[in-house]
């Protein structure tokens, strides 16, 4: 069954002069449960697509269905909600606080979650436990490694139990073990369940998934 299924999508940045077609007729199914990268040249519009997909973005044109419902049905605090709850999103500079330590960078998605604290607390256990990083848990983001850094990442995009963990480079800031570590990781999620896209430019990293989808001037290509 797919969870997401785009048909002939269309992404146009700005107007006039300084308009840019960032998609271009994308379309892509993706079943639930599957591991894809994305790949493509720089401009192609992968980052643009894993926005939209994510509901950061919304579309200019076309159709996009997440778990079968149209996203133009969603309104802005359904955009957010999905946003918080559906989806998973870890990146390149991992984007962590830098002044807070590991567990506070984790604890920021269950911010406005109505769960008790001590339930909260034990969800950010389990989390950085089956990361590896329990250890660590008081220690400042500023103070970890890259490796370390990628796991708090990852740790803050489960930690919600998102169906859906939406990756940009992940691995892209990391030494080549480093990476084949943080892809042992997302493997190891994809097989508990989760359905995962990776925009990557490493063949190394694409070798981890069970699909490649090759984007090119904001279409996929064969
Ligand atoms: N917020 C924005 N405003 C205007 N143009 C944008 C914006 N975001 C992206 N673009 C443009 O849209 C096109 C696609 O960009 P996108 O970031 O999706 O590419 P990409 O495939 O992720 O590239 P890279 O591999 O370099 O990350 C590019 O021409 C880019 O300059
Ligand atoms: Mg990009």
């Amino acid at each position: 069954m797919s969870i997401i299924n785009i048909t002939n999508l269309y992404k146009t940045y700005g107007s006039g002069e300084s308009e840019v077609k960032a998609l271009r007729g994308l379309s892509l199914s993706v079943d639930n449960g599957d591991m894809i990268a994305v790949m493509g040249p720089s401009g192609s519009g992968k980052s643009t697509l894993l926005n939209i997909i994510g509901c950061i973005d919304k579309p200019t044109g076309g159709k996009y269905l997440l778990s079968d419902r149209l996203i133009d049905t969603f309104n802005d605090s359904e955009m957010a909600e999905l946003r918080n709850q559906k989806f998973g999103f870890v990146v390149q500079d991992f984007a962590l606080v830098e002044r807070y330590n590991v567990y506070k960078n984790v604890m920021i998605p269950l911010t406005y979650s109505k769960k008790q604290i001590k339930l909260k607390r034990d969800k950010i256990g389990k989390v950085l436990s089956q990361l590896g990083i329990l250890e660590k848990k008081k220690a400042m983001a500023l103070n970890l490694s890259m490796g370390q850094r990628q796991r708090v990442a990852i740790a803050r995009a489960i930690v919600n139990d998102p169906d859906i963990i939406l990756a940009d480079e992940p691995t892209g800031s990391l030494d080549s073990d480093t990476g084949s570590e943080v892809m042992d990781i997302l493997k190891k999620l994809n097989e508990d369940g989760k359905t995962i896209l990776i925009v990557t430019h490493d063949m190394n990293v694409a070798s981890y998934c069970r699909r490649i989808v090759k984007i090119q001037d904001g279409k996929v290509s064969k």
